[in-house]
């Protein structure tokens, strides 16, 4: 394999920025190390070719493998617990009021990577509006770049640390072990998460607005301009007082946000 050039190095960070406003422009190193393997076994023998593939359109079949090697997809049930004790105690009274009439509530995880993120939120709503009693509508909309980590989510396969948040009761409900010690997930949560492939770098035109959007440790991999345009976008589709949920990690510009600062990683919208 020959040496990335800096001219298709070059090439490559910025085709990747404006098409998934991931910003790789100080990782050459990174590409070469976690891509190499990968473009040989492909059939390349150059990261010329393979860049002239990618950046022309012509093989958008390794987009999502290609992403998969350069960012982390890493995540795990109840991630960040403060976020589901906030969304029990705080987000879920106020929206069980505010819907009684519909009894519909409408929540999207955005780069929900294998599924353990919209699936712990399943288990909260689960839990909370069972108590409340009534029948309501707690679908969730759970997206991500990447097909691999869709097929995922899709036919849920979890290894025990990936589940070691959740409580031993919540185990035996919403979950089956497999004899190889992995966990499945029940048709319960499953029926409860629609999971759809969706590019955040695209325009947002879903039917209904939301009143919460979880878009935890995506947008770490977000240039400042591509973060602010995107938390704009959110706003726009989120409901009026309604909440968008970011990671402990990341936070937002205080000059550009058009959210309410509430606590840290959570912001709501206040018109
Ligand atoms: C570290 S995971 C976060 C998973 C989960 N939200 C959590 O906090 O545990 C980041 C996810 O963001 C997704 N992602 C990165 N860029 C994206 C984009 N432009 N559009 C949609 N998803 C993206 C990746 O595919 C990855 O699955």
């Amino acid at each position: 394999m020959d040496t990335l050039t800096d001219e298709d190095f070059t090439r490559m960070y910025q085709y990747i920025q404006s098409h998934y406003g991931i910003d790789l422009h100080k990782k050459k190193q990174l590409i070469v190390s976690r891509l190499t393997n990968v473009i040989s076994l492909q059939g390349y023998d150059s990261f010329h070719t393979y860049t002239d593939d990618i950046v022309n359109g012509r093989r958008p079949d390794l987009i999502s493998s290609m992403l998969g090697k350069l960012t982390t997809n890493y995540t795990y049930f109840m991630r960040e617990e403060q976020h589901f004790d906030f969304l029990k105690d705080t987000i879920l009274p106020y929206l069980a009021e505010k819907h009684k009439g519909n009894r519909s509530i409408n929540i999207w995880s955005a780069g929900c990577s294998s599924g353990q993120e919209p699936y712990s939120v399943s288990i909260i709503l689960k839990e909370y509006f069972d108590t409340l009693g009534g029948k309501w509508d707690t679908r969730i909309l759970a997206t991500d770049l990447s097909t691999d980590m869709l097929n995922i989510a899709i036919n849920p396969t979890y290894t025990s640390e990936s589940l070691s948040n959740i409580p031993d009761a919540w185990k035996r409900k919403y979950f089956t072990a497999r004899p190889d010690g992995t966990w499945t997930v029940s048709p319960i949560l499953r029926n409860n998460v629609l999971f759809r492939q969706f590019n955040l770098m695209d325009p947002i035109h879903f039917r209904k607005k939301f009143d919460l959007i979880l878009c935890r440790n995506v947008m770490i991999y977000f240039d400042a301009p591509t973060k602010d345009a995107l938390v704009k976008r959110f706003f726009d589709a989120t409901e009026d007082k309604g909440y968008l949920f970011i990671g402990h990690s990341e936070g937002l510009s205080k000059t550009n946000c058009p959210y309410k600062y509430i606590t840290p990683a959570i912001y709501r919208k206040e018109t």
